[in-house]
């Protein structure tokens, strides 16, 4: 079975500015797709070339087979799009922003009541279809927005950081909308920055400025991108100990990680000479172990360009 969505050399430049530089990806029909990177690396522009909204410096985008730049109007009517910045009436209820959806998917109004009861019952706002939107949290107006991507029932799906900004029950809720879609063949590209919904991915393309650095599924990269064992040390005053530890032989990185510290080492071995680093410097030492990687530590070591070499 072709790719559901494949970009190929894909290359975008703003004047002698490269936003997306040869980005080569395939997500498979039926899987969830994370597109992850640092602000500004080129998400939502690979995402705009996908959908036919900006056309390519060179190389390809194709999306359901069809070359995105030959054919915008019949990939546009194959897929659903929810852009970073949403758009929804304020003072328009629920419902109406759905109707409006409708229109401009050219949904007749016969066929349109029905398939906006079965919007509102699948992305769980069968409670509020009256309420004005201006009057609706966040994590409701997110579900909406993918309401009004999904109204035309596409099989493809762009979700352009749909969670951000999002309590973490909303954005559990929203996750588990986004399997059920998948389990039933919908194959969807997600931007997002949290770790706990890269984790939750089929496969994963981690990009920075503009440039594909990995491209696999959570596992492969952590294989792949964090051969080094990792220490995870809780001691006083993290903060200013950090710069002890990455000073201490033997210690490739270190980062904190919440309120802990995650160190990327050479070897475990590595723990007793940070321990006298450390009481040595004042900082009493609560604990040191060994833990697995975690995307986190996968991506903060990509992003500080340890996964280029
Ligand atoms: N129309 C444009 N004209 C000029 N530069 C642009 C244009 N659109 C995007 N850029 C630049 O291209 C780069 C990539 O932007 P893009 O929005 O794709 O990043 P992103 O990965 O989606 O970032 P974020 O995580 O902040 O959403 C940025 O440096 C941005 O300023
Ligand atoms: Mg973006």
């Amino acid at each position: 079975m072709p790719p559901a969505i494949a970009c190929v050399d894909l290359v975008r430049r703003f004047g002698t500015f490269t936003a997306v530089d040869r980005i080569t990806l395939q997500a498979h029909v039926g899987s969830v797709f994370g597109f992850l990177g640092p602000n500004g690396s080129g998400k939502s522009t690979t995402i705009r070339m996908l959908c036919g909204l900006l056309a390519p410096t060179s190389g390809q985008a194709i999306v359901d087979g069809i070359d995105v730049a030959r054919d915008p109007e019949s990939v546009k009517r194959r897929i659903g799009y929810m852009s970073q910045k949403f758009s929804l009436y304020e003072d328009l209820t629920v419902r109406e922003n759905l109707e409006f959806y409708g229109g401009i998917y050219g949904i007749g109004r016969r066929g349109r009541r029905a398939r906006i009861d079965e919007t509102l019952e699948r992305t769980d706002l069968t409670d509020n279809p009256d309420t004005l939107v201006r009057e609706l949290s966040v994590g409701v107006r997110q579900r909406l927005a993918l309401g009004g991507a999904l109204l035309h029932r596409p099989r493809i799906l762009f979700l352009d950081e749909p969670t951000s900004g999002v309590d973490p029950i909303s954005r559990r809720r929203f996750w588990s909308l986004i399997h059920e879609l998948t389990a039933e063949g919908a194959t969807i590209l997600v931007t997002t920055h949290y770790m706990d919904e890269a984790e939750q991915c089929d496969r994963i393309a981690l990009i920075r400025s503009g440039k594909l650095v990995a491209d696999g599924s959570p596992a492969d990269l952590k294989r792949e991108l964090m051969p080094w064992p990792i220490l995870s040390i809780d001691c006083a005053n993290p903060f200013e100990a950090l710069d002890i530890i990455a000073r201490t032989p033997g210690v490739r990185d270190a980062a904190l990680y919440g309120v802990h510290i995650h160190a990327v080492v050479e070897d475990t071995a590595v723990a007793d000479a940070l321990r006298t680093a450390l009481e040595a410097s004042g900082h009493a030492v609560y604990r040191i172990e060994g833990v697995a990687a975690t995307l986190e530590d996968v991506f903060v070591a990509a992003a500080e360009g340890d996964a280029d070499a």
